[in-house]
Formats: C-alpha cells, sequence, structure tokens
C-alpha cells in the first residue's frame, strides 16, 4: 500500500475496536473470569490456552505464545497484511482509510460500481458458455481434458464473436463508464467496443474473493494466445495470483503453496486433486506475492520448464525473494522435462508422478549454490574468489539469522575457505531483526519494582498522568527505568486508551517485543490496586534514584578531589528530599510491591 497509515488513526481504529467482537465471530469464546478463553487457533490443543482480554484488547496463547492486538489477530488469523487488517476494522468502525487518498468517498462507489460490472459480465460470460454461440469453446474445453466440473468450479465463461456484447449489460452512460474502467471495453476514436472477443474466458478473483478481472484465451491458435484486464483500480497483475482465494483451505492444509505459470496449469492441477496451486499472470513473482503467499504456507514450490528459459526465470525468482527470505520460510524449484508444463505433464503422467516430485523439489539454498558454481571455475584459485563475488550481492540482501548464516558457510565451504566469517568481512550485521517474542513472552520474569511499574503502565496507559515528577529518575542510567521514563512522557504527550494501541504504536521501534510481554505478563497486581501500586512503585524508584545519587556524591566527597560547590549543594539537597521522602513513604500505608 502506498501511503503510510497515521498512527492516530491506527489509534482511532483500535480505541473503536473491540476485540472480543473480532475474535468471537471467528473463534468462539467463553467467558473465564474478566477474560474470554478458546482452544487457540494457531495450534492444536484440547484445553484452552488461549485467552482474550477485553480491558487490554489483546490476545495471548500461553501455549503457543501467539498475541497481538486485534490488528495482529486478523493478520495472523485471516492472514491479511498491516493494511489490509487495518482496513478491516475501519470498516466495520465505519471509519475511512485515509490512504485510500484523496476522495475516498468517490474512490469507494467507483470500486463499487467497477465490481458490478465484472459481475454482471462474468454472468453473461458463464451464460455463453452454456448457450449455442459458445459450442465451439466446449468443444475446445473437452479437447483439452478439462471436466465440466472443474469448468464450473472456475468459473469459466466465453465472449462470444461480436464487437458490442457488453451492451447487454447495460447502455446508460454510467455503466459504460463503469465497463471502461474495468477493461471491458475499449475506447478508441470516439467509439467504443468490447476487449474481450471470441476467447474463453477465466474470472480472476483477488486473496479475498472478489472478482477483478479476466484473462481471455483464444480458441486454438492466435494472437495474443491470452489477453487479460488491464490494470484497474481492481486489478493490479503484479500482486494478484490466479486461484489463491478458492486455494486457500488447501494450501494451509498442505503447508505448501505451488505456484505455476498458467491458468490452464491450475486448472489442470485441480481437476487431479492437486488444489494447493495457484498462478502468477504473466508476470515474474514480485515480493508482494511472495508475502503474500507466506502468510498462507511456510513453503512455497516454483513450478518452471526444465528448459533456459525456466532456469533463468528461477534464478529471477531466487533475486526477488532473498530480502524475505530467512529461517522458517522455504522456498523450492520444480523442474518440468523440457516442452512440458504442469497441464500437460500430469496429464500425461498422472497425478501421483507428479506428487512425487512435488515431494522433493530442489531448494532454493541447493539451486542457490548450483547456479552460481557453474558460472565459475571452481578449481581456480581466481575462479573461487569469483563466487564470492557473485554470491555477496544476493546473500547481502537477507536479514540477518539462521538461514543466513547457513547459506554463507555452505558459500565458504565451496569457496574452500570455511570459517573465513563472510558475515563481518561483508560487513553484515549479525543480530536477528525479529526474533520471536516467544521466548521472552512466558510468564515468567522476575517482578521487580521497574518491571511491575512497567507492566502496569502497558495495561492501563491512563497510568501515565499519575506518575509524578520524572527529574530524579531521568537519567538513572538503567534500561527499564529510562523506558518507563519514555513511555510515560509519550503517553502524558498522547493517552491511549489500551494496551493494544500502545503496542502497536511501539511495534517497529526497538521496545516493541519487551512491551508486548510485559502486556501480557501476569503480575501479582490486582486491577483495583492498579493506581496506589503504580504510584508506590514510582514512588520506590524515586527514592532509590535519590539515594544512589546521594551515595555517588558522599563517596566522592570522601576522595582526595572532593566535591565542587554545586555539586555540594545538590547532596545537601538530595539528604533533605531524602528526609521527606521517607516520610512520605511511612505517611501511605502502602509499602509498595516487590522487594
Ligand atoms: P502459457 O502459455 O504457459 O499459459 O502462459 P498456459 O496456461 O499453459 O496456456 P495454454 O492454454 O496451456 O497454452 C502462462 C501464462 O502467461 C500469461 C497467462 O497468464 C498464462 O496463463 N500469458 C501468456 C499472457 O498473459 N499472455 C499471453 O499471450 C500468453
Ligand atoms: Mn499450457
Amino acid at each position: 500500500m502506498p501511503n503510510r497509515i497515521p498512527s492516530s488513526f491506527i489509534d482511532e481504529v483500535l480505541a473503536r475496536t473491540d476485540i472480543v467482537e473480532v475474535i468471537d465471530g471467528r473463534v468462539p469464546l467463553r467467558r473465564a473470569g474478566k477474560d474470554y478463553q478458546a482452544c487457540c487457533p494457531f495450534h492444536e490443543e484440547r484445553t484452552p490456552s488461549f485467552t482474550v482480554s477485553s480491558s487490554k484488547q489483546f490476545y495471548h496463547c500461553f501455549g503457543c505464545g501467539a498475541h497481538g492486538s486485534a490488528i495482529g489477530f486478523l493478520m495472523q488469523h485471516e492472514r491479511l497484511s498491516f493494511p489490509e487488517a487495518v482496513a478491516d476494522l475501519a470498516g466495520r468502525a465505519g471509519l475511512t482509510l485515509p490512504s485510500v487518498v484523496e476522495g475516498a468517498k468517490q474512490r469507494g462507489s467507483e470500486y463499487a460500481g467497477l465490481s458490478e460490472v465484472l459481475t454482471r459480465a462474468q454472468r453473461y460470460y458463464e451464460q455463453q458458455l452454456r448457450a449455442p454461440a459458445g459450442r465451439a469453446a466446449v468443444e475446445y474445453l473437452k479437447k483439452r481434458g478439462v471436466s465440466g466440473a472443474i469448468a464450473g468450479a472456475f468459473g469459466l465463461g466465453f465472449a462470444p464473436e461480436g464487437w458490442d456484447q457488453m451492451h447487454s449489460l447495460g447502455a446508460d452512460a454510467a455503466i459504460r463508464d463503469a465497463l471502461h474502467e474495468a477493461g471491458l471495453l475499449i475506447r478508441r476514436d470516439g467509439r467504443e467496443y468490447d476487449r474481450f472477443r471470441g476467447r474463453l474466458m477465466f474470472p480472476i478473483e483477488d486473496y479475498r474473493g472478489r472478482l477483478v478481472g479476466f484473462g481471455g484465451r483464444v480458441l486454438g491458435g492466435g494472437e495474443p494466445k491470452y489477453l487479460n484486464s488491464p490494470e484497474t483500480p481492481l486489478f493490479h497483475k503484479g500482486r494478484e495470483l490466479y486461484g489463491l482465494f478458492r486455494a486457500r483451505e488447501a494450501i494451509k492444509r498442505a503447508s505448501q503453496v505451488i505456484v505455476v505459470e498458467g491458468y490452464m496449469d491450475v486448472i489442470a492441477l485441480a481437476q487431479f486433486g492437486i488444489e494447493h496451486v495457484v498462478a502468477t499472470l504473466g508476470t515474474a513473482m514480485s515480493v508482494e506475492q511472495f508475502e503474500r503467499l507466506f502468510r498462507f504456507a511456510p513453503e512455497i514450490v516454483l513450478c518452471f520448464d526444465g528448459d533456459r528459459a525456466g532456469q533463468a526465470a528461477a534464478w529471477r525468482a531466487v533475486e526477488t525473494v532473498m530480502p524475505v527470505l530467512r529461517e522458517g520460510r522455504q522456498v523450492s524449484f520444480l523442474f518440468l522435462p523440457e516442452h512440458d508444463d504442469p497441464d500437460s505433464f500430469v496429464r500425461r503422467e498422472g497425478a501421483e508422478v507428479l506428487r512425487e516430485r512435488l515431494a522433493r523439489p530442489d531448494p532454493l539454498p541447493e539451486f542457490f549454490l548450483r547456479t552460481l558454481s557453474a558460472k565459475t571455475d571452481l578449481s581456480r584459485l581466481d575462479g573461487r574468489a569469483k563466487l564470492l563475488e557473485l554470491a555477496r550481492p544476493l546473500l547481502s540482501k537477507m536479514s540477518p539469522g539462521v538461514l543466513r548464516t547457513m547459506m554463507l558457510a555452505q558459500i565458504e565451504e565451496r569457496a574452500g575457505m570455511p570459517r573465513l566469517g563472510l558475515a563481518r568481512e561483508w560487513r553484515l550485521t549479525e543480530e536477528a531483526p525479529t526474533s520471536s517474542i516467544k521466548r521472552q513472552s512466558g510468564t515468567a520474569g522476575r517482578a521487580t519494582i521497574v518491571r511491575i511499574a512497567l507492566a502496569l503502565l502497558v495495561q492501563h496507559p491512563e497510568l501515565a498522568a499519575r506518575a509524578g515528577d520524572l527529574s530524579v529518575l531521568q537519567d538513572s542510567g538503567r534500561a527499564g527505568v529510562s523506558l518507563l521514563c519514555l513511555l510515560i512522557e509519550h503517553l502524558r504527550q498522547e493517552p491511549a486508551k489500551n494496551a493494544a494501541i500502545v503496542i502497536e504504536r511501539f511495534k517497529d521501534s526497538e521496545h516493541s517485543h519487551i512491551l508486548a510481554s510485559l502486556a501480557i505478563w501476569q503480575h501479582p497486581v490486582l486491577a483495583q490496586d492498579a493506581v496506589a501500586e503504580f504510584e508506590g512503585a514510582l514512588r520506590q524508584l524515586r527514592q532509590q534514584a535519590v539515594r544512589q545519587r546521594t551515595e555517588a556524591l558522599l563517596e566522592r566527597s570522601r576522595t582526595e578531589a572532593g566535591l565542587s560547590s554545586a555539586e555540594r549543594s545538590e547532596l545537601n539537597e538530595l539528604i533533605e528530599q531524602r528526609g521527606r521522602a521517607a516520610k512520605d513513604a511511612s505517611g501511605t500505608a502502602k509499602p509498595g510491591v516487590g522487594k
């Protein structure tokens, strides 16, 4: 999505969303105390450890560690991207996404107009396939072995010959405009005519099952073989994947998605019972498409012809996917015999042979190494050096992590220089960028005063107003205390209604993991004591800070150099303050928490 969504809008969406409602519609929840529970939708379990908190607007599974806000839930459960999840919640809350740029309302009705004419056209094409006009198309499908059932399942249709078929969908100006914008009508030299004529029609749905365009194939020979809808506000070739919506359950079941090149390949494989298949629309795979598919399955198998063009296409895919590749995400290749595509192969060899091949495709790391090695002479020293140089730009694109480390090690070994330390040599950063929070999300964690104060603040962000003066705390030098100050100041400027909002605001910051683990931490403080405990914790932290500074100054006053006059008056001030604070603490009954 082009524009970043303003964080104030995300706040607004979360403030108007009830996570319990969002989740309950998909995973039925049972009340358990003040929270809600269910068996976790993200891992297999018999006893519920999936918990949804209405006050925090956060969910958390004590079994697998899954957790997040309503946005996170939609991303994880519905496999939506971040902007898609925000848009979805905004829609429920009756908010208009600002990133749908200028004229959002007008745009909305435009989309509706496009959808409407696409759907009408789809109905028309399907009827035509069954009408006498469609006889040749039916013959063609039969000749290619496409069953009637599968043609129906994919909504195949027929656009008869003729220049004015679309007229039957409506003649008024608004409809003609929508038809034009949907790419079904071409306007040239003041005249209008149909884009699709005498073609077998393949409706194309986006990942949510909305009809967005068509592909049309000539019957038999003719140029171009396929004609697709042009780019429209709804249809972007480089983004959509043919068959994804239909295949999504099969993909989740198989934990694998197969990517082929043609419409007919998807259809043939489905007919042979291989349903976790999608096709690109005549373009190379984009990063966006890889990311989309990784949300559905951890393994992507790309099918190509065995010829040179297939190898080149596979290499292009390697280059594209590198930046989003990491452990837990696998890409493999299946090279078919020359002049075969999955359609012809499965019809000749049968589903079993294809399944066997799909079960052991060529893993990307091996293809990578093999392809690079073939470009150099590894028996020569300068050839091995060249191997390193060829690998460098590609491996540099990967994010740090186990997979990259292993691929680096493999390249080093191939170059005859094990433990060369390429990562350091190439100045690749070592720390993993997005280590999963799982490790820290355990409810363990020591109940220190800072940790409790932080957790209370994240879980009840309105407490920021009760924090009092931060000046003594500001330069305590303790990481937890600085984060606490940072958070308090942030929340004073921009109050947040609940934990989910805080988490989403810090989503991209270095603190995101610790904040999320604080949000789900079940500390010993009861909700009704939150204010008193928070104030008590801050008081104690202030005392600690004062004590430390006092001791440091006293220590130094005993040395040769002694204190400057400014420091001496600071020390006096501190000692007085300490006396006041002690009185203060004994005056209010609450002793505070922790040690
Ligand atoms: P193919 O020619 O491999 O498609 O092109 P296919 O599905 O196997 O075709 P047939 O019917 O069996 O001969 C792969 C994909 O490239 C796009 C289409 O999306 C097609 O499915 N393409 C191909 C075009 O967009 N235009 C063309 O002229 C050809
Ligand atoms: Mn084909």
